[in-house]
Protein backbone atom coordinates (compact mmCIF):
# COMPACT_ATOMS: atom_id res chain seq x y z
CA UNK A 1 0.00 0.00 0.00
CA UNK A 2 1.56 3.72 -0.82
CA UNK A 3 2.02 5.68 1.91
CA UNK A 4 -0.62 8.51 2.31
CA UNK A 5 0.92 12.20 3.65
CA UNK A 6 -1.32 13.54 6.36
CA UNK A 7 -0.83 17.30 6.86
CA UNK A 8 -1.50 18.72 10.03
CA UNK A 9 -4.86 20.15 11.07
CA UNK A 10 -4.78 23.60 12.09
CA UNK A 11 -8.50 24.75 11.35
CA UNK A 12 -11.81 24.03 12.00
CA UNK A 13 -14.92 23.05 10.12
CA UNK A 14 -15.97 25.49 7.50
CA UNK A 15 -12.42 26.81 7.09
CA UNK A 16 -10.09 25.88 4.35
CA UNK A 17 -7.80 23.52 5.33
CA UNK A 18 -4.36 22.31 3.07
CA UNK A 19 -4.42 18.51 2.00
CA UNK A 20 -1.99 18.44 -0.42
CA UNK A 21 0.81 20.26 -1.91
CA UNK A 22 0.21 21.24 -5.92
CA UNK A 23 3.42 19.14 -6.65
CA UNK A 24 1.73 16.11 -5.31
CA UNK A 25 -0.43 15.26 -8.47
CA UNK A 26 0.56 15.64 -11.96
CA UNK A 27 -2.37 16.14 -13.93
CA UNK A 28 -4.38 13.49 -15.24
CA UNK A 29 -3.87 11.88 -11.61
CA UNK A 30 -5.67 11.47 -8.29
CA UNK A 31 -4.97 10.60 -5.18
CA UNK A 32 -6.21 10.02 -1.62
CA UNK A 33 -6.02 12.37 1.42
CA UNK A 34 -6.93 12.04 4.84
CA UNK A 35 -8.43 14.82 6.75
CA UNK A 36 -9.95 14.99 9.97
CA UNK A 37 -10.87 11.11 10.09
CA UNK A 38 -12.41 11.57 6.35
CA UNK A 39 -10.89 9.98 3.08
CA UNK A 40 -11.28 12.70 -0.02
CA UNK A 41 -10.41 11.94 -3.31
CA UNK A 42 -8.37 14.91 -4.82
CA UNK A 43 -8.05 15.38 -8.56
CA UNK A 44 -5.47 17.43 -10.72
CA UNK A 45 -7.78 17.80 -13.73
CA UNK A 46 -5.42 20.21 -16.22
CA UNK A 47 -4.00 21.96 -13.35
CA UNK A 48 -7.16 22.63 -11.76
CA UNK A 49 -8.03 20.33 -8.53
CA UNK A 50 -11.11 18.93 -7.83
CA UNK A 51 -12.09 17.07 -4.47
CA UNK A 52 -15.05 14.78 -3.75
CA UNK A 53 -15.42 12.03 -1.30
CA UNK A 54 -13.44 8.89 -1.31
CA UNK A 55 -16.19 6.11 -1.09
CA UNK A 56 -17.62 4.77 -4.42
CA UNK A 57 -21.42 4.81 -4.05
CA UNK A 58 -21.96 1.52 -4.96
CA UNK A 59 -19.83 -1.01 -2.53
CA UNK A 60 -17.53 1.76 -0.84
CA UNK A 61 -13.93 1.41 -3.39
CA UNK A 62 -11.33 4.06 -3.34
CA UNK A 63 -12.75 6.39 -5.82
CA UNK A 64 -9.29 8.47 -5.61
CA UNK A 65 -7.30 5.38 -6.33
CA UNK A 66 -9.32 5.19 -9.63
CA UNK A 67 -8.38 5.93 -13.25
CA UNK A 68 -8.87 9.58 -14.01
CA UNK A 69 -9.85 10.40 -17.72
CA UNK A 70 -10.36 13.87 -18.67
CA UNK A 71 -12.97 14.87 -15.97
CA UNK A 72 -14.16 11.08 -15.16
CA UNK A 73 -12.76 8.53 -12.52
CA UNK A 74 -13.37 5.07 -12.92
CA UNK A 75 -13.48 3.45 -9.67
CA UNK A 76 -11.00 0.68 -9.38
CA UNK A 77 -12.89 -2.29 -8.28
CA UNK A 78 -15.85 -2.38 -10.47
CA UNK A 79 -15.71 0.50 -13.14
CA UNK A 80 -18.86 2.95 -12.00
CA UNK A 81 -17.64 6.29 -13.13
CA UNK A 82 -18.12 10.15 -11.84
CA UNK A 83 -17.45 13.01 -12.74
CA UNK A 84 -14.72 14.59 -10.27
CA UNK A 85 -16.01 17.81 -10.97
CA UNK A 86 -19.81 18.09 -10.06
CA UNK A 87 -19.55 14.22 -8.09
CA UNK A 88 -22.28 13.01 -10.49
CA UNK A 89 -22.36 9.33 -11.46
CA UNK A 90 -22.26 8.90 -15.48
CA UNK A 91 -24.91 6.57 -16.07
CA UNK A 92 -27.28 7.91 -13.22
CA UNK A 93 -26.97 11.32 -12.46
CA UNK A 94 -29.68 11.24 -10.17
CA UNK A 95 -26.57 9.78 -8.04
CA UNK A 96 -23.21 11.86 -6.99
CA UNK A 97 -20.93 11.98 -4.52
CA UNK A 98 -20.21 14.59 -2.28
CA UNK A 99 -17.68 17.16 -3.44
CA UNK A 100 -15.39 19.78 -1.85
CA UNK A 101 -14.57 23.63 -2.48
CA UNK A 102 -11.06 23.51 -3.28
CA UNK A 103 -8.78 26.41 -3.51
CA UNK A 104 -5.13 26.66 -4.21
CA UNK A 105 -2.92 28.99 -2.09
CA UNK A 106 0.53 29.18 -3.23
CA UNK A 107 1.79 25.74 -3.36
CA UNK A 108 -1.15 24.59 -0.83
CA UNK A 109 -4.16 22.92 -2.16
CA UNK A 110 -6.36 23.28 -0.11
CA UNK A 111 -10.45 22.27 0.89
CA UNK A 112 -13.22 23.41 2.69
CA UNK A 113 -14.69 20.67 5.39
CA UNK A 114 -17.83 20.41 5.73
CA UNK A 115 -20.23 18.14 8.25
S1 LIG B 1 -17.15 -0.17 -5.40
FE1 LIG B 1 -16.97 1.32 -6.94
S2 LIG B 1 -17.81 0.37 -8.66
FE2 LIG B 1 -18.07 -1.11 -7.11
Amino acid sequence: MEPTTIYPITNFMGEFITIAKTSDLEPGYGKVANVMGKAIALFNVEGTFYALENTCLHRGGPIGKGTLEGDVVTCPWHQWQYNVKTGVMEFDSEKRLKTYAVKVEGEDVKIRMED
